[in-house]
């Protein structure tokens, strides 16, 4: 297996990683967003390297004092099932429990993924609004989502 390395992207690691979801976002696995947006929220990203080749990333983003979801999770073709999705989410849970969150949401197809990290799948009813408005409202699939809810407390 290869060496795989987890860090803090740069601005100027966007391009690479736009690309590299690319195919999931047309896909409307994973919701696209412009270079700009993932500038403003940059730090909330980490990413996965092969050498210097980004080959996964995911976000966590932050809702209110309390919640925060893990988001944009992609791990490139021929690198899954090798436990670097898994090795992401546990990172973004650190840096959430770090910051003080208290629980962390998903929306995903992924549900047994998140469920061997302790996630537990919760109605769909209790997502944020901010969530939906800010996210659902721009997907392809909205408002016909089969996405499953979970969320974890930390
Ligand atoms: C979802 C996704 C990010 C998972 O990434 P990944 O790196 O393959 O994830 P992992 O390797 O940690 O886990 C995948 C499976 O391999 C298993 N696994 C983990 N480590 C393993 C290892 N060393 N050897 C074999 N299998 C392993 C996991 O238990 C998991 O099993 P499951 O599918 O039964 O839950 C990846 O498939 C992807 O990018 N999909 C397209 C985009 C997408 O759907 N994103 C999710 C949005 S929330």
């Amino acid at each position: 297996m290869s060496n795989i390395t987890y860090h803090k992207p740069l601005v100027y690691d966007i391009e690479a990683m736009q690309n590299l979801v690319a195919e999931e976002v047309e896909k409307g696995l994973i919701l696209y967003r412009t270079a700009n947006e993932m500038a403003t929220t940059i730090r909330s990203y980490i990413v996965a390297k092969d050498g210097d080749m980004i080959v996964g990333f995911v976000a966590l983003h932050i809702h209110s004092v309390t919640l925060g979801e893990v988001r944009s999770l992609i791990v490139k073709e021929g690198y899954r099932n090798q436990g670097i999705g898994q090795n992401l989410i546990k990172r973004s849970l650190h840096e959430a429990s770090a910051l003080g969150l208290k629980e962390v949401l998903t929306l995903t197809y992924q549900k047994s993924l998140f469920e061997k990290l302790g996630f537990n799948e919760i109605p769909k009813e209790s997502i944020p609004e901010q969530k939906i408005w800010a996210d659902c409202i721009r997907c392809k699939h909205f408002p016909i989502c089969d996405e499953i809810s979970l969320i974890i407390k930390l």
